[in-house]
């Protein structure tokens, strides 16, 4: 079972959903399939009634959707760097022969909102921002409220946020916390098969994509998003994924994936209580670490609901990760530097709280058997 930090557990009725006949995507079959998918993405975006945001599917990656956003940018940005997925913005950004800026932040943590108003007042002004809402790295996540607060006084700058391993796991509120384009791929938290990204765009972001030329054609956020509105995609989408897409949006919505008796919420509180799942499972691995002496890695304040990232002390982790392999468990050694330094477990999409007292088990019975084999 995979507990890694995504591409995480697919339902078996989602898989199945892959299976379905190709329908033509020029087709009404196509158009419906749009149409379910709309509604309960403006969920899963936190959009309210009377947005003027808009929402839409790309058959690309998290990466693909990280150059997206910036091509629909202006020319100075501002990366926010706190970890591997961070840095991969702001060298996207590069690539497309951008004036970067980077905020260097200790790997751990999240931007801090005074030091983020100061690096927007002494070097700015810039186009736009990049933020990672949570650095699948380090396990670390940005409260995105405070953001949008020093954003605001930044009108003429927009907010770009990947939240990859963060949307359907941690409430976006697109507008109320001010983002202008937040995009994820699919395999994380929608606990959805890789191979599209959802995205949402704010009205001014869109209006000045609109002025900026040589937008590309397949990356091109514009094109992309009026080819969703209009049912008319630019290119022939991932179907069997738009399928699995839209099943698994109307099943969160519908409160299906709740665990036992809170699956008669629907649609907002549907997504709030397994937003609270979440919580309750980071509680739970933090708690379970503490219990053998081990650390979370990301400072107070920034631990991620979706990512835990446990820093390891003494523990043998290449070990820890093959012992529970062998009894049916994939968890993740720390990414890059922090390999041998820290282990990640995703108890994110749709893990229940149970099955996550499997796994602790498990992991139980395997740091026993390495400290029985420890030299004394
Ligand atoms: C936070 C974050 N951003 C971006 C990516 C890259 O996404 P993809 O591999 O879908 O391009 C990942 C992948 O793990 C990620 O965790």
């Amino acid at each position: 079972m995979l507990w890694i930090p995504g591409p995480t557990e697919v339902r078996p009725e989602i898989l199945a959903e892959l299976a379905r006949p190709t329908i033509g995507h020029r087709t009404p079959g196509m158009a419906e399939l749009h149409e379910r998918i709309d509604p309960p993405l403006n969920n899963a975006f936190g959009l309210g009634a009377g947005t003027t945001s808009q929402v839409a599917v790309h058959s690309t990656t998290g990466t693909g959707m990280m150059e997206a956003s910036l091509r629909g940018a202006g020319e100075r940005i501002l990366s926010v760097v706190n970890g591997a997925f961070s840095k991969r913005f702001m060298q996207v950004a590069e690539s497309l022969g951008k004036e970067v800026h980077v905020l260097e932040v200790a790997w751990g943590m999240g931007v801090l909102p005074e030091d983020l108003a100061a690096a927007l007042e002494n070097e700015g002004p810039f186009d736009a921002v990049t933020l990672v809402a949570n650095e699948t790295s380090t396990g670390v996540r940005t409260p995105l409220g405070p953001i949008g607060e020093v954003m605001r006084q930044h009108e003429d700058t927009h907010l770009l946020v990947d939240v990859v391993s963060y949307i359907a796991g941690m409430p976006v509120d697109f507008d109320t916390n001010g983002l202008d384009f937040a995009f994820a791929g699919v395999q994380k938290a929608f606990a959805l098969p890789p191979g599209i990204a959802v995205f949402c765009a704010s009205e001014r972001y869109l209006e000045r994509a609109r002025s900026v030329s040589d937008r590309g054609f397949f990356l091109d956020p514009v094109r992309t998003l009026e080819g969703h509105i209009n049912r008319k995609t630019p290119v022939t989408p991932a179907i069997p994924h738009y399928n699995a897409l839209a099943r698994q949006l109307e099943d969160i919505d519908a409160g299906v994936t709740l665990p036992e008796g809170e699956r008669d919420k629907k649609g907002a509180d549907a997504w709030r209580a397994r937003f609270e799942k979440h919580e309750r499972m980071r509680e739970r691995t933090l708690s379970w670490a503490s219990g053998h002496g081990l650390e979370p890695f990301p400072g107070e304040g920034f631990r991620s609901a979706t990512v835990s990232c446990v820093s390891a002390g003494d523990l043998d982790i290449a070990g820890f990760v093959a012992g529970l392999k062998e009894r049916g468990f994939e968890i993740s050694n720390g990414y890059g530097d922090l390999k041998g330094r820290t282990f990640r477990i995703g108890h994110m999409g749709d893990h229940m709280e149970s099955d996550l007292e499997v796994l602790l088990a498990a992991a139980d019975s395997v740091i026993s058997e390495l400290s029985e084999r420890a030299p004394a």
